[in-house]
């Protein structure tokens, strides 16, 4: 029940948060390249455990990887996050081979880990991960798709001023402003088709907002948003280590699933013990199947970026 989580800034230490507090695992390592930066915030979430009830040992090191032997989960947050303005997708340069050194040292001590991707560009740096390593495809998984489902159920529970908790809905495809699919088709307010409360156009702009809504936090807050990424991460690492199976969208590699192959992009997942246990295929219409492809084809040609850091 162990898990490490490398890069110590906002997304990674709000992840040890929410999986202290909610008491998701027994050990939390914190791993930075920034000297004391992981042993402060590891040092600052234990001591909220008096307060907020949680037993869970969180620790930082700077850069020894040795500290992180054994863990059962590793997330990936390193690398840039993106500025006002910019694309995930601009950040290719720098992240990749941060993430690519960041999974190699990780599989040093800790060679069954389930590996969570969180940098950016998403799709592409899981891929990369994959690639990299030649890990099987189970244990390598992006998280964006948990994110966007939770932006997309909050912009839904304000559309509807109902609950988020009672709306079930979920955003496959690429995690980029414009490569993301919130099925609104899918979307219901508990079971009920939620077209039966909101007009084409109210659903259309939920959809608009949630495609952007990594950016429009970037453009409030100045850099990339923290407490839903965060949290979702741990969400996923939940479901992870206490195999709850829950059905996530996550990126991950596909083999004829969606009519794709060799991408890792956001399809719903069963996440369990395993990682990736199964893929469920959602019957699309034709309109979300060509969006689908359409997404399908972005993603591929930012992967086509990796090829020197590949070869
Ligand atoms: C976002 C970043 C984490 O969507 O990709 O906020």
């Amino acid at each position: 029940m162990k898990v490490t989580i490398v890069g110590a800034g906002n997304v990674g230490a709000t992840c040890a948060d929410v999986i202290s507090y909610r008491g998701i695992a027994s050990e939390v390592v914190l791993l930075d390249i920034k000297e004391g930066f992981a042993e402060g915030k590891a040092l600052d979430i234990m001591q909220c455990a008096t307060n907020t009830g949680f037993n869970t040992r969180v620790s930082g090191v700077t850069n020894d990887y040795s500290k992180t032997a054994d863990s059962s989960v590793v997330v990936i947050t390193s690398g840039i996050p993106r500025k006002p303005g910019m694309t995930r997708e601009e950040l290719i340069g720098i992240n990749a081979g941060i993430v690519k050194t960041v999974v190699e040292n990780v599989l040093v001590h800790s060679p069954n880990a389930i590996i969570v991707v969180v940098s950016n560009p998403m799709d592409t740096m899981t891929y990369l991960a994959l690639k990299s390593t030649g890990l099987p495809k189970n244990r390598i998984i992006g998280m964006g798709g948990a994110l966007d489902s939770s932006r997309f159920r909050t912009y839904l529970s304000m559309a509807l001023g109902k609950p988020a908790n009672d709306i079930s809905a979920m955003v496959i495809g690429g995690h980029g402003d414009t490569t993301m699919i919130p099925l609104t088709r899918l979307a219901s307010y508990n079971g009920i088709p939620v077209s039966q409360f909101l007009s084409e156009e109210a659903l259309e702009k939920v959809a608009a907002d949630t495609m952007v809504g990594g950016a429009t936090l970037t453009g409030l807050l100045g850099t990339s948003a923290w407490y839903a990424p965060g949290a979702s991460v741990a969400y996923l690492v939940d479901s992870i280590l206490n195999d709850q199976k829950k059905m996530i969208a996550c990126s991950v590699f596909v083999e004829g699933e969606y009519e794709q192959n060799d991408i890792c992009i956001g399809v719903p997942c069963i996440i369990g013990k395993n990682g990736v246990e199964e893929i469920i295929e959602i019957e699309l219409n034709d309109k979300e199947k060509a969006v689908f492809a359409k997404s399908a084809v972005a993603v591929r040609a930012m992967n086509d970026a990796l090829k020197s850091i590949l070869a």
